[in-house]
């Protein structure tokens, strides 16, 4: 099965599943990295069923969500009827946004499921207007296989050291790369693991 089958499948449950890995301050953290308010625009990529949109449409900023899975976008359709967001289906190599149209983007546990993360980095970082940021929320390194066989998670986690430098390769200044003093949570489906990964904050700004 691929990541997007695999997301497709579980798209109904993924609010639950969620709710069960990781806590809200998780994106709050995030938000405030970002420091985005109201009538700024936002792009929340590998959105899922809209963790992060959610949270930045009560903030008043729009959103524009994008992730390769058909299901998941139907959730947000669903749950965000009327709202100031746009969904758009897209793959990590080649995004669906402008260049240099948005003032900042959000990435919630997706780059460990992209196959070339220095490279997803870059092109999230070309959708961002000078003095934008970019925030991405993930884990660190750990060594817990089953996540890889029953999430089909692509890294077992990142060193923050790689992180910071692909941000910097990427073109962003003020790179800071912290924890956010929360874990992911899992257990494997053999009931014979839980995984306690601790979560970073990765935030780049766009040179003005
Ligand atoms: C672990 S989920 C996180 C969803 C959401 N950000 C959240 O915090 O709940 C990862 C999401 O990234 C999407 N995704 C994974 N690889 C992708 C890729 N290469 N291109 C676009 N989306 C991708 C998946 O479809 C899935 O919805």
């Amino acid at each position: 099965m691929s990541s997007k089958d695999y997301f497709d499948q579980v798209a109904g449950q993924w609010d639950t599943m969620r709710t069960a890995f990781f806590s809200e301050a998780v994106r709050d953290k995030a938000y405030a990295a970002a420091g985005v308010g109201p009538g700024q625009l936002a792009a929340d990529i590998g959105a899922g069923s809209g963790f992060i949109t959610e949270g930045l449409l009560q903030r008043g900023v729009s959103v524009i969500a994008v992730d390769q899975s058909e299901a998941m976008l139907r959730e947000m359709r669903t749950k965000f009827a009327g709202a100031d967001v746009d969904l758009r289906l897209g793959q990590a190599e080649s995004l669906p946004v402008a260049d240099a149209s948005v003032d900042a983007v959000f990435a919630n546990m997706y780059l460990h499921h992209v196959e070339r993360p220095a490279q997803a980095i870059g092109e999230m970082r070309r959708m961002l207007k000078p003095g934008g940021r970019l925030v991405i929320t993930d884990l660190d390194e750990h060594n817990f296989e089953f996540l890889r066989t029953e999430q089909y998670d692509r890294w077992l986690g990142f060193k923050r050291l790689d992180v910071s430098a692909w941000f910097m390769q990427a073109g962003l200044v003020s790179v800071l790369v912290e924890g956010v003093g929360e874990s992911c949570c899992a257990d494997s489906s053999c009931g014979s693991q839980t995984a306690t990964v601790s979560i970073f904050v990765a935030c780049g700004v766009n040179p003005l």
